[in-house]
């Protein structure tokens, strides 16, 4: 009785780490790398940190977003985009020669990337990288997979998924979602 005790809780315990297991015998290592303003992407990016035990990095603005009155941000946040007046990042401790895989993950900003994200992108190169894209929105996506292709320099663009911010299965989606992308 007692073996059976130890071999039920043996498989449950391989099946809950299985994938991080295959992954790691295939000798891959992968990063998430997100901008998050409002917390859905970070969320996101957790869970996929989570199943596949990535390694995750948040970037960050070194001038935080005023997030009091949307309308202002959304003006702000448009003015950059207009003006390509990309936002300084606080400084990211990544080498990228580390990882094969990287999850680029960003909430949908005017039917494209967040301009955090841009910035990051144009001062990464990701030659030889497989690079696996997903986000959060609120309504739609529009071109945001087409601008992670347009700015990511020279590794190979998987489109993942945009998840909606909101949704209540949330985390069963990701890693519904996160299980079948071949790291
Ligand atoms: C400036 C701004 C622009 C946005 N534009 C869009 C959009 O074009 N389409 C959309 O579906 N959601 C849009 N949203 C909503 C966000 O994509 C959504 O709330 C997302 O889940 C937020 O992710 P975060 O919590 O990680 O910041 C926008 C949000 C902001 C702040």
């Amino acid at each position: 009785m007692k073996k059976r005790v130890f071999l039920s809780l043996a498989a449950l315990v391989f099946c809950a780490t299985a994938p991080l297991a295959v992954y790691a015998q295939q000798g891959k290592k992968a990063a998430v790398v997100y901008y998050s303003l409002s917390g859905s992407t970070d969320k996101v990016a957790r869970k996929i940190a989570d199943v596949t035990g990535a390694v995750l990095i948040r970037i960050e603005t070194s001038e935080p977003y005023d997030t009091k009155d949307m309308n202002k941000l959304r003006d702000y946040v448009k003015n950059q985009q207009n003006t390509k007046k990309w936002p300084a990042l606080k400084p990211i401790s990544i080498n990228l020669a580390n990882f094969d895989t990287v999850f680029l993950g960003s909430p949908v900003w005017f039917a494209g990337i967040a301009c955090p994200m841009v910035t990051f992108l144009n001062q990464t190169d990701f030659k030889g990288k497989k690079v696996v894209t997903f986000g959060t929105k609120g309504g739609g996506e529009g071109n945001f997979f087409s601008d992670f292709k347009k700015y990511v320099k020279n590794g190979t663009v998987e489109n993942g998924i945009v998840f909606t911010g909101s949704d209540k299965d949330l985390d069963k989606k990701v890693t519904d979602w996160v299980k079948k992308v071949k790291l």
